[in-house]
């Protein structure tokens, strides 16, 4: 029960991978590559253990709560909590993608929002006293914002809103956009940009609620964009390799012992973005 140790969802390639990377060169205890996918997760940890290093592996599907229960239990078991929890677990539907918009909401909405939130909800309890949580989510996020209607603003940027009304408004998109009545309901049609909205927003009142609960614990609760990354969601023409992205969730990840800022904020190429 001594170590410390980091814990990385969706992290068997892409963003996370590079992540998982980085902590393991400048993380001092154990890092976790998760996966839903033993497969790919092992694939994972062998190809950096090719690059002589450690990742440690446990089975993660964010959109299965046995899965995020049964290592929530493990992390709870074998360290007494978790010390970074890096959210990172993702999707996209490519633009072109003709998979009908009410699908590609209820799909996005599931893993970008909803999962993300059932990790926090099971591994918020076990951060422990100083540690760090970083929401990998994406300036879509906050330009979907801006393209909302100013009542949905008010209520995103408020500082007032709780986790159940996020939910309730994630939810409300996705029923909406089943019934092609989203654009009326005043939000943009991207999926994942609400995914992601609601994902940032989300933190913001993780962070606040912390320094309320616990507030002696120096727990920092960010979210960030990863920059535009080469990855497979993306394509090659993006701006960054996987390494790159990684820095700022890293950054946020291995804030210094005692660092009461940033928390509950916005991120992007390590500075603070406006809400
Ligand atoms: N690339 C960019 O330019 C960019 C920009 C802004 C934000 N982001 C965000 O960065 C994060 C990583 O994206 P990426 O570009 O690295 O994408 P990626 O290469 O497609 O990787 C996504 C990862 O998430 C995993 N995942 C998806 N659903 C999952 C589930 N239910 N349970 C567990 N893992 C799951 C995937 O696993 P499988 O291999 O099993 O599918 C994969 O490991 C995402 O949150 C994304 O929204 C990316």
């Amino acid at each position: 029960m001594s170590s410390r140790v980091a814990v990385v969802t969706g992290s068997n390639k892409g963003i996370g991978l590079a992540i998982v990377r980085a902590l393991c060169k400048q993380f001092q205890g154990d890092v976790y590559l998760t996966a839903r996918d033993v497969g790919r997760g092992q694939a994972a940890v062998e190809s950096l253990a090719s690059e002589g290093l450690k990742p440690l592996f446990h089975q993660l599907n964010v959109s299965d709560v046995n899965s995020i229960t049964t290592a929530a239990a493990f992390f709870k078991d074998k360290y007494g909590g978790v010390d970074i929890l890096v959210n990172n677990a993702g999707i996209l539907f490519k633009t072109g993608d003709t998979t009908p918009f009410a699908i590609q909401a209820e799909e996005t909405l599931k893993v970008n929002f909803f999962a993300a939130r059932d990790v926090l909800t099971h591994f918020l309890p076990l951060i422990k006293a100083g540690g760090r949580v970083v929401n990998v989510s994406s300036m879509i996020g906050s330009q979907a914002l801006s393209q909302s209607s100013p009542a949905l603003q008010q209520r995103f940027r408020s500082q007032d809103i709780t986790e159940d009304e996020v939910v309730g408004l994630m939810q409300r998109f996705v029923n909406e956009a089943k019934k092609d009545e989203h654009k009326q309901g005043g939000w943009p049609t991207t999926a994942y940009g609400v995914s992601k909205m609601g994902l940032t927003t989300l933190s913001m009142i993780l962070a606040r609620r912390l320094s309320i609960e616990r507030p002696n614990d120096g727990i920092l609760v960010n979210a960030c964009c990863p920059g535009w990354v080469r990855t497979d969601m993306t394509s090659q023409d993006a701006h960054k390799s996987p390494d790159e992205g990684a820095i700022t969730p890293v950054y946020l990840a291995l804030l210094p012992p005692g660092a009461t800022e940033p928390q509950g904020k916005f991120l992007s190429d390590k500075e603070v973005q406006p809400w």
